[in-house]
């Protein structure tokens, strides 16, 4: 898995069985060299399109890949004949639900990464989903479900990526779910334009700090947010050049706007929980935003009713559920099961998603 924040190759062993809940045996993160990731998001700007640079970085991601498994393997113990199939979701270089005809396109080439591992591949799994009329996104819910779910008890799972995303799993076993609007990426790119670092790590930066009401309020205007669900978004709304519009006319002080960035994230995310699961009680965390202590305590100050946990609590770091995921919906295409929830995604229906790569 390599999610829009660019950070790094998550890669994670898990064992699956059918009435079990999947296991994590072991994981393995390399970060993105600054080379790779120039590369990425070179090819997610529409404006420097080159389909030769694109190919070449498909068949580069699928190296990265191949690489980041077999450390993986190596570090388990574990060949490659073990392992019945590599869920690999690839890299998001552009998702435009709202385009007529929609389409979502991941790169990070499946036949090579079969023929670099000798494993079977599935990937792809977004766009079977957008194909029956769905977003494409988020794919989650049903695996936040399979670990999460608590009969009789509403929970709400959130995912701090890139962008969040939240999974309602309802006390009687109906999920909802959607795309929140930013977690990471704003504050992100905003820490790399004015520090030139990748993150604000522990938000240390954010911290020291103040809300400024004129641009969160400004922020909190974008049409996108009164959405109703199914929706999804990323970097081609929520960017520096929506930001930078956002701040025209403006005086804040650069630290000021990365404060006013989390408090945007949280305020979203918990507007959207109190209007679309006003009874949930818990709130499990997962992605990496869920080690932004600031974050966590914006969240917990929106939503002072309800209990907020880590996924750790579920036996899942944070930062390995989202790989884990494509490794059990993986699991899920080749028994021939159904992976996205068409009430979420919008879907016309239930589709086995991905495309499967045999060794
Ligand atoms: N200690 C930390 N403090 C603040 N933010 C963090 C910390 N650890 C991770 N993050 C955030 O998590 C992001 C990575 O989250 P991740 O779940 O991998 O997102 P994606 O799926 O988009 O790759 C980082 O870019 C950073 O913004
Ligand atoms: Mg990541």
């Amino acid at each position: 898995m390599t999610g829009t924040s660019m950070d790094g190759v998550d890669t994670v062993l898990v064992d699956i069985h059918d009435n079990n809940k999947t296991q994590l045996i072991s994981s393995y993160e390399q970060p993105l060299t600054d080379d790779l990731r120039d590369k990425i998001i070179g090819a997610s700007n529409a404006s420097a399109d080159s389909l030769h640079d694109i190919a070449l970085l498909d068949q580069e991601l699928a190296e990265t890949y191949a690489t980041c498994i077999q450390s993986l393997l190596k570090q388990s113990g574990i060949k490659a004949d073990n392992v019945q199939a590599i869920g690999s979701h690839g890299q998001t270089i552009r998702h435009c639900p709202d385009c007529q005809p929609p389409y979502t396109i991941q790169i990070g080439n499946a036949d090579r990464l079969v023929e670099l591992t000798g494993i079977t591949v599935v990937s792809n799994f977004r766009q079977r989903d957008m194909a029956a009329g769905g977003q494409g996104a988020p794919l989650a819910p049903l695996f936040h479900h399979h670990l999460f779910a608590q009969p009789g008890t509403t929970r709400v799972c959130i995912n701090l990526g890139g962008i969040a995303n939240i999974s309602v799993l309802n006390a009687n076993g109906l999920i909802s779910g959607f795309d929140t609007g930013p977690a990471n990426t704003l504050m992100d790119h905003w820490a790399m334009r004015q520090r030139g670092e990748r993150y604000d790590k522990d938000a240390y930066w954010a911290s020291s700090g103040r809300v400024n009401e004129s641009l969160l309020n400004s922020l909190l205007s974008e049409p996108w947010l009164s959405r109703q669900p199914p929706k999804s978004t990323g970097p081609e709304l929520f960017n520096l050049q929506w930001l930078d519009s956002h701040l025209a006319g403006l005086d804040v002080s650069p630290v000021d706007v990365q404060r006013t960035l989390c408090e945007y994230t949280a305020m979203t995310l918990s507007d959207a929980i109190s209007r679309y699961a006003p009874d949930s009680e818990e709130l499990i965390v997962c992605g990496g935003g869920a080690y932004n202590p600031l974050l966590l305590e914006r969240i917990e100050h929106h939503l002072p009713d309800k209990q907020l946990q880590s996924s750790e609590a579920f036996d899942m770091a944070p930062e390995w559920v989202e790989a884990s995921m494509f490794a059990w919906l993986a699991w899920r295409t080749l028994n021939g099961l159904p992976g996205n929830v068409p009430t979420v995604t919008g879907a016309s229906h239930e589709v086995v998603l991905g495309a499967i790569h045999p060794a």
